[in-house]
């Protein structure tokens, strides 16, 4: 195949992925756990250039030069290299969630590469295979493989790959706070708590912790303990990031008045727990028959949507050059 076209949606971390072993293999230091979405899908079409001199990266219809450039050609470099495959590419995505806002859109948008470009460049890959090569575009995409809940084990380039854990059915409430792009991206922020927060060891060894735990109360369908962990190991990784120096933080007052709202939610005996990545913008967890209530409740601080779990990356065309 020459052109491929393939879907991918961002993941949630409950248990979050926030540093690095190695950050060429693209190892993590912990292992993670994620509930993929059935919205916001990332759409990437790859079609090969046999006679161009570059790739060429156009994101939701603008080209784009600089670092997502550099990011992207880079990915396509691995590929080049393991199908054998010289050619340089156009790629042409569009993410219908924010970009760079917290949102997981390296997720959705890695993922939906790995595919098309494994595709279009002839590799016929499994989806663990899919995963573990999603992984050196963006961590978090690793998991965007794989629907509903998926693990992400630190491991080796080898074991480093998402597999599906079951887990109760749950729906996250994405509060839209703010769309625009964040000013320090996950990857620099990642690399400035390794480097100077002093809760750095702290967040590595309640992470371990947290997965494990999470496992446990996914495998026993705890609602009440997979929230808990969500929000204390979510509260974590920001302590940690905000103890930076110089100093960083994601999150705005509008977000913390989001995590005040959800704890009131929680005393008023509607059982809900707040989750944030690197952005200002708020994910709520409930059982699929809070979902509507807690949105209602939540709706005065953004853009509310309910978001239940969603599939993995999937191919929806591929085609030789005419
Ligand atoms: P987010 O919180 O959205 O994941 P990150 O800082 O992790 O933010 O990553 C944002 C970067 O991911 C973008 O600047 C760009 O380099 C890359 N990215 C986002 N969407 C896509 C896409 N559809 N295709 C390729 N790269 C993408
Ligand atoms: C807070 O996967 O975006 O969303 O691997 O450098 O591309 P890179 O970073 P990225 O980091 C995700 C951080 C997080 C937590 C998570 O998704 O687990
Ligand atoms: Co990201």
């Amino acid at each position: 195949m020459t052109t491929a076209t393939a879907r991918a949606y961002p993941n949630i971390a409950l248990v979050k992925y926030w540093g690095k072993r190695d950050s060429t293999l693209m190892l993590p230091l912990t292992g993670s756990m994620s509930m993929t979405l059935d919205d916001f899908p990332t759409v990437t079409t790859v079609e090969r250039q046999p006679d161009a001199s570059a790739d060429t990266f156009e994101l939701g219809g603008e080209v784009v030069t600089d670092e997502p450039l550099r990011r992207v050609a880079e990915f396509l470099d691995l590929v080049r290299e393991r199908s054998g495959v010289r050619e340089f590419a156009a790629v042409r995505s569009k993410n219908e969630g924010p970009t760079a806002a917290g949102l997981a859109s390296s997720a959705s948008g890695f993922a939906a590469l790995a595919l098309a470009t494994s595709k279009a460049y002839g590799l016929s890959l499994e989806p663990a295979d899919v995963s573990r090569l999603a992984r050196r575009g963006s961590g978090s995409a690793t998991r965007s493989i794989i629907p509903h809940f998926a693990v992400w084990r630190a491991g080796d380039d080898e074991t480093s790959v998402a597999e599906a854990i079951d887990a109760p059915d749950m729906r996250m409430i994405v509060v839209v706070v703010q769309a625009r792009q964040k000013e320090v991206s996950s990857r620099e922020a990642m690399k400035r708590t390794a480097a100077t927060s002093p809760y750095h060891q702290g967040w590595i060894t309640t992470t371990e912790e947290a997965l494990e735990s999470m496992i446990e109360a996914c495998a026993d369908g705890d609602f009440t303990r997979i929230g808990r962990i969500t929000e204390t190991n979510a509260m974590r990784m920001h302590a940690a990031i905000q103890a930076c120096d110089p100093p960083i933080r994601y999150l705005a007052p509008q977000s913390i008045a989001i995590f005040d709202r959800i704890r009131a939610l929680r005393d008023a005996g509607m059982e809900t727990y707040g989750t944030a990545d690197a952005g200002p913008n708020v994910v709520a967890i409930s059982r699929p028959e809070d979902a509507d209530a807690v949105a209602k409740a939540l709706a005065e601080f953004g853009e509310v949507r309910v978001m239940a779990p969603g599939p993995g990356a999937e191919l929806l065309a591929d085609s030789e050059a005419q």
